[in-house]
């Protein structure tokens, strides 16, 4: 086997690659800020600085006008997403949680897109099983619970266009994927990506971003 990429991200290096990417507006800023203050204890639960820019970019490349996130958290992905749709787009944002997507729907607000977002408090796959059944999603964020992304994927790919991405945060799940006896969690992200390197319908890459980040394209 040969020995991919080997560059070691130091905290050095972390800063020079945001420094090179596009820079969190002032919205954005605030609400990455305010999450860390407010919720010091799981605001680790934020998808990385670097995937706003880059969510948004996969936003403009698939000219993505539907799309469906789970587990939205305090909303810093939404609004990545949502500032990056044409005219017309949606975002459905799928969470549990009243208390933290507050925080984000105060800055949908601030940022102007708050009318492109469609907030849903439920269990996800209560949401995405009440979705119509043809294939109208352009793109997906899955970032929530990961003893259900099975359940997400089975709902999910059905209602995909063809061409549509499913983008799945959290693939290494901090390394804990390559422990056989994982419960829990590590043991779900274990089983999902599995099932997704093996789904014929789809093409996938899991990609070393942040916490591990697959991209899923349908066929
Ligand atoms: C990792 S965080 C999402 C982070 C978010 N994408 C961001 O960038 O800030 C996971 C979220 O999933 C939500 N969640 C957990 N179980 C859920 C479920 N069954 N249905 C919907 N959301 C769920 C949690 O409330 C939490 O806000």
């Amino acid at each position: 086997m040969t020995k991919g990429n080997s560059t070691k991200i130091t905290d050095e290096l972390y800063r020079y690659m945001l420094a090179h990417n596009p820079p969190l507006d002032a919205v954005q800023q605030r609400l990455v800020e305010t999450t860390y203050e407010k919720f010091p204890d799981v605001a680790g639960m934020q998808s990385a600085q670097e995937q706003g820019p880059l969510l948004a970019f996969l936003v403009r490349l698939t000219g993505a006008r539907h799309i469906v996130e789970i587990g939205t958290f305090t909303g810093f992905s939404t609004l990545s997403m949502a500032q990056a749709l044409p005219a017309g787009g949606r975002v459905v944002a799928c969470d549990v949680s009243e208390e933290w997507t507050a925080y984000g729907r105060e800055a949908w607000e601030a940022a102007g897109v708050a009318d492109r977002i469609d907030l849903r408090i439920a269990p996800a796959l209560e949401t995405l099983r009440a979705m119509p059944q043809e294939e109208h999603i352009d793109l997906a964020y899955v970032d929530a619970d990961k003893e259900s992304q099975i359940a997400y994927w089975e709902e999910l790919v059905p209602r995909l266009r063809r061409g549509g991405l499913i983008v799945t945060d959290n693939t290494l799940f901090h390394g804990r994927v390559l422990d056989e006896t994982a419960t829990g969690s590590a043991a779900g992200v274990r089983a999902y990506n599995d099932h997704v390197a093996a789904d014929p319908r789809m093409e996938s890459v899991l990609l070393a971003i942040s916490d591990g980040l697959t991209l899923s394209r349908k066929r």
